[in-house]
């Protein structure tokens, strides 16, 4: 499967796990992975698989990486109807009113552009006990398997 992972981030945190995602499936997967600030949101394709990985900034905002990419949808409003996400978020609880606001909004403009998302959306608390990859390796096996089943194994 073609999996392109997609991280917004301000402190580097998801871009880290982004790229420790990309080593555990490159294995069994066609793997890319890249800033959101990068990405032009009309260059999204039906073949690709997109795992979005994504913090929460200021005050339950967008990081920095993602701001273009959400200013790019808004202004452009691409059609995202054969589009597939997913997305795993990192936050922290101690900003219990906007905890893990960023990636909530981030998987609304998908949502609203027409995107299916697969999978619920995970939530990573940096003042819980988990280490985000023991939460993030599973869900990504997860979401990839239900992409298969919905996509074809060939996708
Ligand atoms: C100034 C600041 C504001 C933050 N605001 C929020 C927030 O509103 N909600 C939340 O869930 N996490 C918040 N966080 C926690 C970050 O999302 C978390 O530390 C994450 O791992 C950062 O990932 P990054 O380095 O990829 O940006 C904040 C962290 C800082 C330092």
């Amino acid at each position: 499967m073609n999996i392109s992972i997609l991280y917004g981030t301000e402190t580097g945190n998801a871009e880290m796990l982004a790229e420790d995602i990309q080593s555990e499936l490159e294995g069994d997967h066609d793997v890319s992975c890249q800033n959101l600030s990068d990405v032009d949101p009309m260059s999204l394709v039906p073949e690709h698989l997109y795992l979005l990985v994504c913090s929460t900034y200021g005050d339950g905002e967008l990081p920095a990486s993602a701001q273009p990419f959400a200013e790019a949808m808004e202004a452009a409003k691409p059609d995202l109807s054969a589009i597939h996400f997913a997305i795993f978020g990192m936050g922290d609880s101690e900003y219990d009113e906007t905890f893990n606001h960023g990636p909530k909004r981030l998987a609304e403009l998908m949502l609203a552009h027409g995107a299916t998302q697969i999978g619920e959306r995970v939530a990573h608390d940096a003042s819980g006990p988990e280490m985000a990859e023991d939460l993030a390796f599973p869900w990504a096996e997860e979401i990839i398997s239900q992409a298969e089943e919905r996509l074809g194994a060939a996708a």
